[in-house]
């Protein structure tokens, strides 16, 4: 077999590790693979890649190390004792963790003499390799352009910036707006179809509704910059008259109805603190500061 791109390390072949692992090979990268159950690299070393018997191996065996396992504490566990390898080399942690670990594993990194980037990845695996994916990558921007032609072979490397703390950060509350997002289209599913309507009937539309508030959300964005909402479209207190019949149709139907009431208690916030003639934008001022309008 024949590599045609600078080699790289996987270590970690969960699901997404193998993934990683999987779209590099593709690329054509020279892919040594380690894990701690040493089986799951099997489908992978038949793929071409190669695997390693230690950790200290995998470190050793290219220039460019990325790591994806549990957490933090696995990340640890695993390249403390070949930490002495890393000198030299770069480690680009695509492990999930806060931005408070990330500027650690960025510091300890450091002190051995090795680059350092951590890493977001926002698909899940069947969405590596794809360029439409987002990989957030925050650290120096040296090592991100150095390895930038690398990072193209998982998905579109965005770099955040030179703070190693921003791409956890960023993770962090887009998957806070993805879970709000993906419960409320089950609220909604759930609601028609109490009435019988198909998850995939429905879904078409929710989908081209959601573009519409990518609108707003562009729209207000500004206005949440700038702390001045002028609520010439639609008031907060319009859309807590307009969110009572969500509670009543929901109610009727015998759905739960958690969600909007929590939504509802929120914008009554804001509407206390001053904001019923302003934009939903101004929402935004009770939860920057959990004591307004209680
Ligand atoms: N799956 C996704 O859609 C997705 C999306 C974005 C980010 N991520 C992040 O990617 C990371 C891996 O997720 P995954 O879905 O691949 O999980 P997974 O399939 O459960 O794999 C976990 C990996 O971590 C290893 N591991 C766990 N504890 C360990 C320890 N103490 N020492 C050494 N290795 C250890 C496992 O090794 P063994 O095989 O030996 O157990 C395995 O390689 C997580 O931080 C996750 O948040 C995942």
């Amino acid at each position: 077999m024949t590599f045609d791109h600078p080699a790289v390390t996987v270590i970690g072949l969960g699901s997404m590790g193998s993934a990683l692992a999987t779209a590099l090979l593709d690329r054509g990268h020279r892919t040594t693979v380690w894990n701690r159950t040493a089986h799951k690299a099997e489908a992978l070393s038949a793929r071409g890649a190669l695997p390693a018997a230690t950790p200290e191996e995998a470190v050793t065996a290219s220039p460019l190390i990325v790591a994806c396992v549990l957490d933090h504490e696995a990340l640890h566990a695993v390249l403390e004792p070949a930490g002495a390898f890393l000198e030299g080399r770069t480690l680009i942690n695509l492990t999930s963790g806060s931005p408070e670990q990330a500027r650690e594993s960025a510091a300890w990194t450091r002190s051995l003499g090795a680059g350092y980037l951590d890493g977001a990845v926002m698909t899940t695996p069947p969405g590596v390799g794809s360029p439409e994916m987002m990989f957030l990558y925050s650290g120096s921007s040296e090592v991100f352009e150095a390895h930038r032609p690398t990072l193209t072979a998982l998905g579109d490397p965005v770099h955040l910036g030179a703070d190693p703390g921003l791409a956890s950060l960023y993770d962090a509350a887009l998957l806070g707006l993805m879970w709000s997002a993906m419960t409320g289209w089950l609220h909604g599913t759930a609601l028609v179809g109490a009435e019988k309507t198909q998850a995939t009937a429905f879904t078409p539309f929710a989908v081209r509704w959601l573009s519409a508030v990518a609108g707003f959300m562009t729209a207000y964005a500004p206005q949440v910059d700038a702390g001045l909402y002028p609520g010439d479209d639609a008031t907060v207190d319009v859309q807590i008259a307009a969110i009572d019949h969500l509670l009543h149709a929901v109610a009727a139907r015998g759905v739960d109805n958690a969600l909007p009431e929590l939504l509802k208690h929120t914008m009554q916030r804001a509407s206390a603190a001053g904001h019923g003639s302003d934009s939903y934008a101004s929402v935004i001022e009770v939860l920057r500061n959990p004591e307004n309008g209680r």
